[in-house]
């Protein structure tokens, strides 16, 4: 080794030794002839020092170090003056005397510091990844993230769960993204699709009886990219056989309650808490609420129904919905103008405006309270449970305006009212999605996650008569007001299947071409199975308090799913076109 320590191992036992330790300049400060350098490396910084009285050369060479040259120091550990001492470094009591030293390689100036107090910006970060990566945040996401897959295989092996790879190159798989192809070069014209997941392999995993199944798995989706969405992520992919809904909960509870308690030192109350979609679209207006904190919407529609405004009684009696929130305390921080940003904001939802009412003793305060007696104002403030000081805002529309406004609203406010500690953890199971969706423009219906999703007992007789009231044994893991997870009960039955095909007006042609080998698969002997997969960079993204999955991925894309730092994608040459097949057709630059 070229090393005997780590920068981040020596402390006050360790005096008198002498040590050799290997690193990059973080800092350098020349004082009066002496010069200090904190070299850095994974484990942590030390403070090195080079005296006046050092053999020159040594000096020479000292002051000629800059930011990121890597170096190798041999020297005494030594304690610092007490005055000297550094709390903040672990490191902080003891220096390194040194005695030699060996420049193992000198560095660009970096384009810019790794302890910079101000991020750079994002696009000069990831075009110098290999910098940005030393960043004492980016190491220890990069940390947290194998803390979390070492918690992982280690929960799932002990629990009989087999780790088994499922194939990259293969055919279009049924996410609802777009697929990356791959053009084959021995077959003309043909083309395998990388994984949107490995959900039909992971299904005849368990027609395979291999029983329980999980694989941290490298998924591909050519979708718009967001900052909690990536073209290629990771997901930790889980299917169990002989199970019910319960069963692969309790597992996921498990593994969510071992990470944060070893991770984060959090309790979660377990089991996780669960809520039908149904109910977590009438009280949050969304299926994947912040539990972090209450705000729930109220229907406001009966009195909407009696009151003199025309744009709640209209839209009453148009079938719409009219629902509130109270923005606690919010009356004295809102100004009109901010309640106007409000209104741009839910806008932006589909909702025409936003009505307000400011909460006053004895009554409500807004430029439409005029249109309201004084009975339905004292109504409104009872059934909303509203305090003076509070704002009461309300959305008039068809039923799923009111609720992707005001849950994007609530979103917005408990973050600007602070209405929860953002260190907090709040997970729930959203659970009975409608197994279907009535796609408008495409006049049929549609899965709502995969066509595989087995059907509630319940609602198999709903398939023909009643498609859009048919809930499905599936469920989401909601973590802050994020996605974390998502999985269902499979069909193992080839007849169900092929109903489902059918409403979803999958011929059988197609069904055949696009899912025979998994049709197939059920034919002969499927157990019961369902499964989960949970996306592990939005989960490590949310153990770090970041809200971005970028911050927790070695060499991310960029919002164009392009890589800046190797260039990718990247034209290629004619000639490697041509052997596969393939001929561009692009415009002329
Ligand atoms: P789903 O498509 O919901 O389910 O994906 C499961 C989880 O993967 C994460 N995820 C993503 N993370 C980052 N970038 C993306 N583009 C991205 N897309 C999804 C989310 C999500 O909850 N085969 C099913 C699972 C199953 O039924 O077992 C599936 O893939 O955290
Ligand atoms: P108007 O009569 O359009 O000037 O609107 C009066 C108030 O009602 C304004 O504060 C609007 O933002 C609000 N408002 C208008 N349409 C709606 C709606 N569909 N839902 C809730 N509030 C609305």
């Amino acid at each position: 080794m070229l090393r005997t320590h780590t920068c981040g191992e020596l402390r006050k036992q360790d005096a008198d030794k002498q040590v050799t330790l290997c690193g990059w300049v973080d800092k350098y400060r020349d004082h009066a002839g002496i010069v200090f350098i904190d070299l850095r490396d994974r484990y942590g910084k030390t403070q090195i020092k080079f005296n006046l009285e050092d053999n020159s050369d040594i000096q020479q060479q000292a002051r000629s170090l800059r930011h990121e040259d890597v170096v190798r120091v041999t020297g005494d550990v030594v304690l610092r003056p007490e005055d000297m001492v550094n709390p903040k470094l672990d490191s902080g009591d003891i220096e390194l005397r040194v005695n030699e030293l060996e420049v193992l390689n000198k560095s660009l100036t970096p384009p810019f510091l790794i302890d910079a107090t101000e991020i750079p910006n994002e696009e000069l970060r990831l075009k110098n990844r290999v910098v940005d990566l030393r960043r004492p945040e980016l190491q220890e996401s990069m940390m947290l993230r194998h803390q979390c897959t070492k918690i992982i295989r280690d929960y799932f092996h002990e629990k009989d769960f087999l780790d088994i790879e499922t194939p990259i190159l293969g055919p279009s798989t049924p996410e609802g993204a777009r697929d990356y192809l791959v053009p084959s070069r021995i077959h003309e014209g043909c083309f395998y699709a990388l994984p949107q997941s490995p959900q039909i392999f992971k299904q005849l995993l368990m027609c395979a009886g291999f029983d329980r199944y999980m694989q941290i798995a490298r998924c591909f989706r050519d979708e718009d990219l967001r900052a909690d969405r990536q073209p290629e992520f990771t997901q930790i992919d889980v299917e169990m056989t002989f199970v019910e809904q319960d069963d692969v909960l309790s597992v996921i509870d498990g593994l969510i309650a071992k990470m944060l308690k070893e991770l984060k030192g959090i309790d979660h109350p377990m089991p996780l808490p669960r809520l039908t979609h149904a109910e977590a679209m009438e009280r949050f207006g969304s299926d994947k609420p912040d539990m972090r904190f209450e705000m729930e919407l109220t229907d406001l529609g009966e009195i909407a129904s009696q009151c003199g405004f025309g744009v709640f009684s209209k839209t009453m009696e148009s079938g719409g919905r009219v629902r509130a929130l109270v923005a606690p305390g919010a009356a004295e921080k809102y100004t009109r103008k901010m309640i106007d940003g409000l209104t741009a904001f839910v806008g932006d939802y589909g909702a025409r405006g936003l009505a307000f009412f400011r909460v006053k003793e004895n009554g409500l305060d807004s430029p439409i309270a005029k249109f309201f007696t004084e009975e339905h104002q004292l109504a409104i403030i009872e059934k909303m449970q509203a305090q003076p000081g509070d704002i009461i805002f309300c959305v008039a529309d068809k039923e799923s305006v009111t609720s992707a406004a005001l849950a994007a609203l609530r979103n917005r406010l408990g973050k600007e009212l602070e209405l929860y500690d953002p260190k907090a953890f709040s997970c729930l199971w959203i659970t009975e999605f409608p197994l279907l969706q009535f796609d408008e423009d495409a006049n049929r219906w549609v899965a709502e996650h995969h066509p595989f999703c087995y059907p509630h007992l319940d609602d198999i007789e709903l398939l023909e008569s009643d498609p859009g009231k048919v809930r499905a044994q599936s469920y989401d893991l909601v973590v802050n007001g994020y996605e974390a997870a998502s999985g269902s009960i499979r069909i193992h039955d080839p007849l169900i299947q092929q109903k489902i095909f059918d409403l979803l007006q999958v011929s059988a042609e197609e069904a055949e071409g696009r899912f025979g080998f998994l049709l197939e698969g059920l034919r002969y002997g499927a157990p019961p199975h369902g499964g989960v997969a949970l996306g592990l960079d939005r989960w490590v993204m949310l153990l770090c308090g970041y809200d971005n999955i970028r911050d927790v991925i070695a060499f991310p894309k960029t919002q164009k799913a392009s890589d800046l730092l190797s260039g990718a994608p990247s034209r290629v040459d004619e000639k490697q076109v041509k052997e596969l097949h393939l001929q561009l057709d692009l415009e002329e630059e």
